[in-house]
């Protein structure tokens, strides 16, 4: 087992340092003490990767540091330049500084790769390639991005089994609502027959506010300047998004091997006001449900749904109705998106890898 004075080490390389990657390093810094205390782990971000370039140092990154020069310079690459904005003489960075970020996952010596990468629905790229780099070397992987699993999580969780480490994608679904780890966690012993609910925080906002009075455009502006949206918002709006979410839940918690390809998805481009006040005549609410039926069949799609039932979230937030065979009806709300929530998630994947560690799983070094 890796030890360092006792503990397990948690050595981290971090690729992405958008919203949720610096919300991250934000809260290894505000949690340090308690994160020690309650859980025996001192994490350490040995690695940072952003589209510009590269910090690095197997001592561990000085986090408030890291943090500073992001925010002035606007990458990580100035870690590793002195104040007057000359190159340090710092060896980990004329190493790694030119280095692509294959190569630091490969290279640099560490038990996780967080991966928070934009998510690309295209190709899964960069992240896909990120993550089955780190699992072929040994390490195990924490990733809040959604394009790798939407594409390809059978052979992904294929490959870190063959390899012996762990894959773990809390922050992808429900953002910091951990609706992933309450079906396959809270609801073991019992059977998840089926499932439905509002994934999307975006398309949801877009819905509540349209019922409020605003246009389709004018709530999808508000949406975006509140940074709810995708970059690209077609994603939300086409149904993407939820679409690449249900694949993961259905992989993860119904033990099915599916890709986007096996989801009949439609978004809410075509879904009017009228269609709206009309539902509400019924006492209903338009949402965008995704879902997974007892026949395994996946959809995502604008439909009616009575608004008393528990499912009936307003604004961004998601929310899970799981049918169980003995528990009956199971319904899971919480906000979906942020960066700060994002990141708790990532904290409480680190926290399960480094637990499964102790035990002497995912420890394959290759
Ligand atoms: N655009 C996504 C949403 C962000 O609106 O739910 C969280 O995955």
């Amino acid at each position: 087992m890796v030890e360092e004075e006792g503990w397990v080490k948690l050595r981290i390389i971090l690729v992405g340092f958008g919203v949720v990657g610096q919300n991250l390093v934000k809260l290894l810094l505000s949690r340090a003490d308690d994160i020690y205390l309650r859980y025996g782990m001192k994490p350490r971000l040995v690695a940072t990767v952003d589209s510009k370039g590269v910090a690095v140092s197997q001592s561990g990154l000085d986090l408030q540091r890291l943090l500073e020069v992001k925010r002035f310079y606007g990458t990580v690459a100035a870690y590793h330049k002195d104040v007057q904005g000359c190159e340090s003489a710092d060896i980990d960075g004329e190493n790694y500084g030119r280095c692509m970020v294959k190569e630091v996952i490969r290279e640099i010596d560490a038990e996780v790769l967080v991966e928070a990468t934009p998510t690309n629905l295209n190709d899964g790229e960069p992240g896909l390639s990120n993550i089955t780099t780190a699992i072929k070397h040994g390490r195990n992987v924490v990733t809040v991005n959604k394009g790798p699993l939407a594409l390809a999580m059978p052979s992904l969780l294929e490959l870190a089994e063959y390899n012996g480490v762990m894959l773990r994608f809390s922050g992808t679904v429900g953002g910091g609502t951990p609706i992933l780890e309450f079906a396959k966690h809270c609801l073991r012993g019992d059977r998840i027959l089926s499932f439905k609910g509002i994934l999307n925080g975006t398309t949801n906002y877009i819905l509540s506010m349209m019922e409020d009075g605003l246009t389709f455009d004018e709530a999808l502006n508000d949406a975006r300047s509140k940074g709810y949206a995708e970059a690209d918002p077609s994603l939300d709006i086409d149904g993407f998004d939820a679409a690449a979410k249900l694949v993961i839940m259905a992989n993860w918690i119904m033990g099915m091997k599916v890709t986007m390809r096996d989801v009949r998805f439609k978004g809410i481009r075509d879904v009017r006001l009228e269609d709206i006040l009309e539902a509400k005549k019924h006492g209903k609410v338009i949402k965008l449900i995704a879902s997974c039926d007892e026949s395994r069949r996946l959809k995502v799609e604008p439909m009616g749904i009575d608004k008393n039932e528990p499912l009936c979230v307003n604004g961004t937030l998601n929310a899970v109705t799981f049918t169980s065979e003995h528990s009956g009806e199971l319904t899971v709300i919480g906000k979906g998106a942020g960066g700060m929530e994002t990141a708790s998630a990532i904290l409480r994947d680190l926290i399960e890898v480094r637990e499964a560690m102790s035990m002497g799983i995912g420890l394959n070094r290759s």
